[in-house]
């Protein structure tokens, strides 16, 4: 049986965020394609909830950002989706994919040992020590209700040789900071009191995640190369805009503000 059950994740919930997260907001599946698509696909027919939660041991279709895979063994590491009720107004849904990372970021450093503290690569990469330790992709739907499915892969208990080859010396693991296997129900506890306490106050209240961001931001004062869709922007990182928008110092021609891009690279 997998240790990722109900009772094992809300064993160190408040009573407030039990009451919010309830059993019937939860469902395990020991395999799936992409928990991404299955919280998408409750969402569309109408029958989701606020803090609905899927959480996969394996994924054999995971999605990540750009139509890359996001690979993982079963049962070593987090692979889940939750659902938040996407309110009024509009204006800062945009704010959502850097709350995410906030959120994630401070659960795990919550449970880390020693002095470790973990990196942001905009828009919401965690890394550590450069390495990338969780990705997470927001999607939308609008229809029949506004909803975000926020879908997270973080390394857990995987050990680096494990990965594919390509992804060894660019990914690493919480057990590769900490030497010894971390509690994934714990962890998945803590990151789904982060969102039922942070989610939708700290849309608004936003400085707080963005002083977040700004104190592990591995951009900032970086030669970097940010590939858009409209074209590529050289500059040196110069910190987040109000909604977490990249500015980029590109010299003579001025700071730019970027909304969103393909790919950031250090040059
Ligand atoms: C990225 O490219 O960095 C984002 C990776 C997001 C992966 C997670 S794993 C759980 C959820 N289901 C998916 O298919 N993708 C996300």
């Amino acid at each position: 049986m997998s240790d990722l059950t109900y009772e094992s994740i809300s064993a160190a919930l408040s009573e407030s965020v039990k009451e919010k997260f309830t059993t019937e907001h939860f469902l395990y599946l020991e395999e799936t394609g992409s928990t991404n698509d299955d919280l998408l696909n409750r969402i569309r027919s109408g029958k989701a909830k606020h803090l609905d939660l899927i959480v996969a041991d394996l994924q054999y279709q995971g999605r990540g950002r750009r139509g890359d895979r996001w690979e993982a063994s079963s049962g070593r590491n987090l692979l889940f989706s939750i659902a938040l009720k996407l309110e009024e107004p509009k204006e800062n849904w945009c704010r959502l994919p850097h709350l995410a990372a906030c959120v994630l970021g401070s659960s795990v450093e919550s449970v880390l040992t020693g002095e470790s503290r973990l990196q942001a690569k905009w828009p919401n990469d965690l890394l550590h020590k450069e390495k990338k330790l969780a990705g997470i992709l927001v999607e939308t739907v609008l229809v029949p209700e506004p909803f975000a499915v926020v879908g997270i892969g973080l390394n857990v208990n995987m050990r680096t040789d494990e990965f594919p080859d390509e992804l060894r010396e660019i990914a690493t693991t919480i057990y590769e900071l900490e030497r010894c296997e971390s509690s994934r129900s714990f962890l998945l506890g803590e990151i789904v009191s982060g969102f039922a306490n942070g989610y939708p106050n700290m849309l608004t209240n936003f400085g707080e995640v963005l002083d977040w961001l700004e104190a592990r931001s591995v951009l900032s004062g970086r030669r970097i190369e940010v590939v858009t869709t409209e074209g590529i922007v050289h500059g040196i990182g110069h910190g987040l805009g109000n909604d977490g928008e990249l500015i980029v110092d590109q010299g003579d021609s001025g700071l730019k503000s970027i909304l969103s891009a393909e790919r950031v690279l250090f040059r």
